[in-house]
């Protein structure tokens, strides 16, 4: 990694995590790439290394904070976070269940949380987190755990953002809107077409694109920048359309 600066990717197997590191190899960064899903982030990586690109990786979930803490003690320091990783669900509100709230929290707030909090003790020269929300923060049909738990990671940048300002450390967060991954694909063909209808560009977004504004926040030239909500969803965050 020599010189680079490094940059952790959580969720990065696949979908907007996996498109991510691929941007900041580009960009120059050594990427540390973190997935709960061993498999899939094992081909990642390998198929990145065999193109030369600087990267390593991690089989954990980011719920896990010895595991975390373990990961980072490996590193030198840390100088871009972006937390990626979450899950996601459709599911009616007379449906979802009080264990499907809490397992959604866990893993997309509290996960982020620990995360941030483990990286943030290896940033001795300032950095820039990026927390990856959703645009469905402020509204949605049929995914009220979900809506809540991004609404946290909204929160949660924001609280992050003012207490590690003076640290140097920028906080920054993507919303995305409908970006074609497994995460879209999970829902019935049909929901899929319900919620593209709803796009005021009446199209889904690719991974590339939530990378390409990641790439924005962790370019050490948004040294400026933080408690930022920047929502890369097709306009529909507008609300020209109904939810
Ligand atoms: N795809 C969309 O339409 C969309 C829209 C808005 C927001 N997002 C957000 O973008 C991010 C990436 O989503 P995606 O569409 O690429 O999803 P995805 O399901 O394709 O990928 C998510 C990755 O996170 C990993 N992961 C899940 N839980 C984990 C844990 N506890 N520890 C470590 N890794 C874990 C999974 O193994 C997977 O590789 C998520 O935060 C998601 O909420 C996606």
């Amino acid at each position: 990694m020599n010189d680079k600066e490094i940059a952790v990717v959580t969720g990065a197997g696949q979908g907007i995590g996996l498109a991510t590191v691929k941007r900041l190899v580009a960009d120059g960064f050594h990427v540390v790439m973190v997935d709960r899903n061993p498999e899939p982030l094992g081909n990642a990586a390998a198929a990145l290394r065999a193109a030369s690109n600087s990267v390593e990786h991690f089989a954990l979930s980011i719920t896990d904070r010895p595991a975390v803490a373990a990961m980072i003690a490996t590193l030198p320091r840390i100088d871009v976070l972006v937390n990626n990783a979450a899950i996601f669900w459709d599911g009616t509100f007379d449906a979802t269940t009080e264990d499907d709230y809490k397992q959604m929290y866990e893993v997309n707030v509290i996960g982020t949380f620990i995360v941030s909090q483990e990286a943030v003790k290896v940033m001795p020269r300032g950095g820039r987190i990026i927390n990856v929300a959703s645009r469905a923060y402020l509204a949605g049909y049929a995914h009220a755990p979900y809506i809540t738990s991004k609404a946290g990671t909204v929160g949660l940048t924001r609280g992050m953002a003012i207490d590690l300002a003076e640290r140097g450390i920028m906080v920054n967060a993507i919303a995305p809107g409908l970006i074609e991954t497994d995460m879209f694909r999970s829902m019935s063909a049909e929901r899929q077409q319900e919620m593209i209808a709803k796009q005021p560009t009446k199209m889904v977004g690719q991974p590339e694109d939530i990378a390409n504004g990641i790439a924005f926040f962790a370019d050490p030239r948004s040294r400026n920048v933080t408690g930022q909500i920047l929502a890369l969803d097709g306009g529909r965050s507008m609300g020209i359309t109904v939810w």
